[in-house]
C-alpha cells in the first residue's frame, strides 16, 4: 500500500510500535528548538541527565518572547541559555534576532527532518516539508540526550487544494476557513498533509503560514510536500543541497480527505476571541480601528510585510489609528531595511518593533481599554493582548493595512474599488538581497563559535529537583478539589510568577495558590502528601510545572476520578503516581483523611499490578486504579522520566 507523506518521514524515524492511527510509537527526532519561557527548564533538565553534549543532529536555543528583558530576571534567563547552547553544544540565537519559528525556517528546517520543540507553534516549517511537533520541555530535554518522542500515532488528513487565489485573498484565509469549518477542535489527533494543484502554487512563506495555524486547530502537525518551489526557497537561504523530494505515493490512503477550492476564498477575519469564530471581512466593514499590527511567527516573513509597504506607497496610516510592524525575524528586518520599504513605511506612519513576540502574548503595545485592534497573529484569546476586555481580530496583513490605511474595518476589494488605484500587491521573493543570511549571521551562535565556560546562573535559576526511584505509601489528603482544575490552578501563568519558572523553589509556593494559599506551605510542613481531586484533574496546558512543583513540594500521589491526558503524562514524568477512584469514594474522603496505601507501590507499579488497596485513617478502605502503559510504568519506577533516561544511558 502507497504511503503519505507523514508515513514516509515517521517510518524513516521510527525506534518503536507501528503506524496504526492511536497506538504509541517512538520516532528519533533529528533536531530540537526551544524558546526563552521555556528553555530554561529544558537546559536544567538537561544539565540533570550528566550528558556532555546534545545527541540531536541540531539543537536550536531562541530567544524571543521576553526580549524587552523589563526584570534582570529576563536577562539573567539569556545568559544562562547562551551559556546552556556554548556548554553542550547547540546554536544560540540572540535576543532580537526573531522569533523561534521563523528564524528556524529560514537556517535550519529541511525537507524529511524530524523537529521536535517546546512550543505550540513548532509546526510552522511543515510549510517545507520538515514534520514538526510541539511538545513539553521535558520531552525535549530527553530528545536531545538521544532519547525518542513517543506519541499516538494521528491520523494522517489530505486537505487537496485546487485552484489559485484570487485577487486580495492570501493564505491566512486558507488557514481561517479550515478554523471556521473545523473549529479549533478539528484537528487533535491529526496530521494535515496538504496536497493538489494548489497546494503547488503556493509559495514558501504561504505554506508556512498554514502550517503554523494549524495548531490553532489542535492538530498533532500539519506539511506540505517539496517541490521547485522548496528548493528554490532553500536556495536563497544558501542551503539547497538540504532539498529532498517528498511526495505521497499515488495510492496513498488518508483517513479523510478535505478539498479547498482556493479560487473560491475571500479575505476574512477571525473576530473577537478564537481563532475559529471566522467570517468575511464584509460582516464587520465600518468597525473603527485604534491599532493594527503585522508580524508574529504566522505572518512575520520578508514576504508577508511587503504586500504592506507596496499598499502604503504613496499613502499614510490614519490619524487615529496607530500600526505596528514586528517582523518576525532580523532577517526579514533587514531585507527590508536595505530594500528601502522600512523608510517608506516610516515615512506613511509606520512604528516598527524589534522582532519579538512581543505584543502576541500582552507584551507591549496593549490596546487602549474598549477598541479594536487588527492583527495578523494566531490567536486572539480573551485577555492575551494584555487587557481583560480586548477585541482582537485577526486577519492577513492585506486586510490589516486596509484598516490601517482608512481606519475601519474594510474588505481591501472595495478599497480598491473606492481608490481605483490601489493594485493587489501579490507576492514576491526578495530580489536584491539573495542568498547568504543563513548560518552565517550574526545574530546565531553557532556551537563551533560559542565560549564554553560552563553554565551561567543568575540568582533566580535554580535546580530541577529530581527524584530517585520510587517511594511512595500515601499520605495526608493535602487538599481535596472539585472537578476540572486545571494547570492555571495548579500553577498560575500571570507575568509575577512566570519570571520564576527557572526557580522551582521559589515557583512551587504557588502551587495551587488559586485553590487554597495555605497550601504549599501545609504541604512543606506535613513534608509531602497526596491530593484528591474530582473529574479532569490537570486540564489546560501541557505546562510541566504543575507536575513538577506538586513533585517538589513531596506530593506522592493524586487520586482523582479521572485525569487530563497530558497532564497525566506529566505525573508520570515527574514520578508522582495518578490513581482513579469512583465517585463514591471522593464522596467520603475528607481532606485531612491519612490516605495509607496497604499494597507495596514499588513492587506493583513494576509487576504491572492495576489496583491498589488504600486504608483511610485506618477505618476503611477503598481501592484505586493504575491504568499506566508499561513505559509509564517503568518511568514511575525510576522516579520520573529524567532518572529513566539517565538508568537508560547508565545502563547501556
Ligand atoms: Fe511567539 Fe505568538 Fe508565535 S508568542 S511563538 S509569536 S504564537
Amino acid at each position: 500500500m502507497g504511503q503519505t507523506i507523514t508515513e514516509k518521514i515517521l517510518g524513516d524515524h521510527l525506534v518503536e510500535g507501528e503506524l496504526t492511527p492511536g497506538e504509541e510509537i517512538g520516532i528519533e527526532i533529528d533536531q530540537v528548538l526551544t524558546q526563552d519561557t521555556t528553555g530554561t527548564m529544558v537546559w536544567l533538565q538537561f544539565e540533570a541527565l550528566d550528558l556532555d553534549e546534545v545527541q540531536t543532529e541540531l539543537a536550536a536555543q531562541y530567544c524571543d518572547h521576553q526580549t524587552y528583558q523589563f526584570d534582570f530576571k529576563n536577562t539573567d534567563d539569556h545568559r544562562f541559555l547562551r551559556s546552556a547552547a556554548g556548554t553542550y553544544g547547540a546554536y544560540f540565537s540572540r535576543p532580537g534576532n526573531g522569533i523561534c519559528h521563523q528564524v528556524h525556517k529560514e537556517n535550519f528546517a529541511a525537507p524529511g527532518k524530524t523537529l521536535l520543540g517546546s512550543d505550540s507553534h513548532t509546526p510552522t516549517p511543515g510549510g517545507l516539508g520538515e514534520l514538526a511537533i510541539g511538545a513539553g520541555g521535558l520531552d525535549i530535554a530527553v530528545a536531545m540526550g538521544g532519547g525518542p518522542y513517543y506519541v499516538e500515532m494521528p491520523e494522517v488528513v489530505n486537505v487537496h487544494l485546487e485552484g489559485e487565489l484570487p485577487e486580495w485573498a492570501t493564505a491566512k484565509d486558507v488557514a481561517l476557513h479550515l478554523l471556521g469549518e473545523l473549529t479549533v477542535k478539528g484537528g487533535v489527533g491529526k496530521i494535515f498533509e496538504y496536497t493538489g494543484p494548489g497546494a503547488e502554487k503556493l509559495s514558501i512563506p504561504e505554506r508556512t503560514t498554514i502550517t503554523n495555524l494549524g495548531t490553532e486547530l489542535g492538530a498533532t502537525s500539519s506539511i506540505f510536500a517539496t517541490d521547485e518551489k522548496t528548493k528554490d526557497w532553500l536556495a536563497r537561504q544558501d542551503r539547497e543541497e538540504e532539498h529532498v523530494d517528498l511526495q505521497p505515493d499515488d495510492d496513498a490512503e488518508y483517513a479523510e480527505t478535505i478539498e479547498v477550492d482556493l479560487g473560491e476564498l475571500e479575505p476574512l477575519v477571525a473576530a473577537p476571541s478564537m481563532p475559529d469564530n471566522v467570517a468575511p471581512v464584509s460582516e464587520y466593514e465600518g468597525t473603527d480601528v485604534e491599532q493594527v499590527i503585522i508580524g508574529s511567527c504566522t505572518n512575520g516573513a520578508y514576504e508577508d510585510i511587503l504586500p504592506s509597504a507596496k499598499m502604503l506607497e504613496g499613502r499614510e496610516v490614519n490619524k487615529g489609528t496607530e500600526m505596528i510592524v514586528a517582523p518576525g525575524s532580523k532577517q526579514a528586518s533587514e531585507m527590508l531595511a536595505r530594500e528601502g520599504w522600512t523608510a517608506e513605511m516610516m515615512a506613511a506612519g509606520v512604528n516598527f518593533s524589534e522582532a519579538t513576540c512581543g505584543a502576541c502574548i500582552g507584551i507591549g503595545h496593549v490596546p487602549a481599554s474598549d477598541s479594536v485592534s487588527l492583527r495578523t497573529f494566531n490567536r486572539n484569546f480573551e485577555g492575551r493582548s494584555g487587557i481583560e476586555d480586548d477585541s482582537v481580530f485577526l486577519c492577513s496583513p492585506e486586510v490589516a493595512t486596509a484598516a490601517a490605511i482608512t481606519g475601519k474595518i474594510v474588505d481591501p476589494r472595495d478599497l480598491a474599488a473606492d481608490l481605483g488605484d490601489l493594485e493587489a500587491p501579490g507576492l514576491e521573493m526578495g530580489t536584491k538581497y539573495g542568498p547568504g543570511m543563513g548560518q552565517d549571521d550574526a545574530d546565531i551562535i553557532s556551537p563551533d563559535e560559542a565560549i564554553d565556560d560552563g553554565l551561567v546562573k543568575g540568582p533566580n535559576i535554580g535546580d530541577v529537583p529530581l527524584k530517585d526511584g520510587i517511594d511512595v505509601d500515601g499520605g495526608e489528603a493535602l487538599l481535596k478539589m472539585k472537578d476540572n482544575i486545571t494547570t492555571d490552578h495548579i500553577i498560575p501563568a500571570t507575568a509575577d510568577i512566570l519570571k520564576f519558572r527557572s526557580n522551582i523553589e521559589k515557583l512551587s509556593e504557588f502551587t495551587l495558590s488559586r485553590v487554597d494559599d495555605t497550601f504549599a506551605q501545609r504541604a512543606l510542613d506535613a513534608d509531602g502528601g497526596v491530593l484528591v481531586a474530582g473529574e479532569n484533574y490537570g486540564q489546560g496546558s501541557s505546562r510541566e510545572h504543575a507536575a513538577l512543583c506538586p513533585m517538589y513540594l513531596g506530593i506522592e500521589a493524586v487520586f482523582a476520578q479521572s485525569f487530563a491526558r497530558i497532564h497525566k503524562a506529566n505525573l508520570f514524568n515527574f514520578g508522582i503516581v495518578p490513581l482513579a477512584i469512583d465517585a463514591e469514594t471522593y464522596e467520603k474522603i475528607e481532606q485531612g483523611d491519612d490516605l495509607e496505601i496497604v499494597d507495596d507501590v514499588p513492587a506493583g507499579v513494576s509487576s504491572g499490578q492495576e489496583e491498589f488497596t488504600v486504608s483511610v485513617n485506618g477505618e476503611w478502605e477503598f481501592t484505586a486504579d493504575l491504568d499506566a502503559s508499561e513505559r509509564e510504568r517503568e518511568i514511575l519506577s525510576a522516579g520520573g522520566k529524567l532518572s529513566w533516561v539517565k538508568q537508560q544511558h547508565v545502563d547501556d
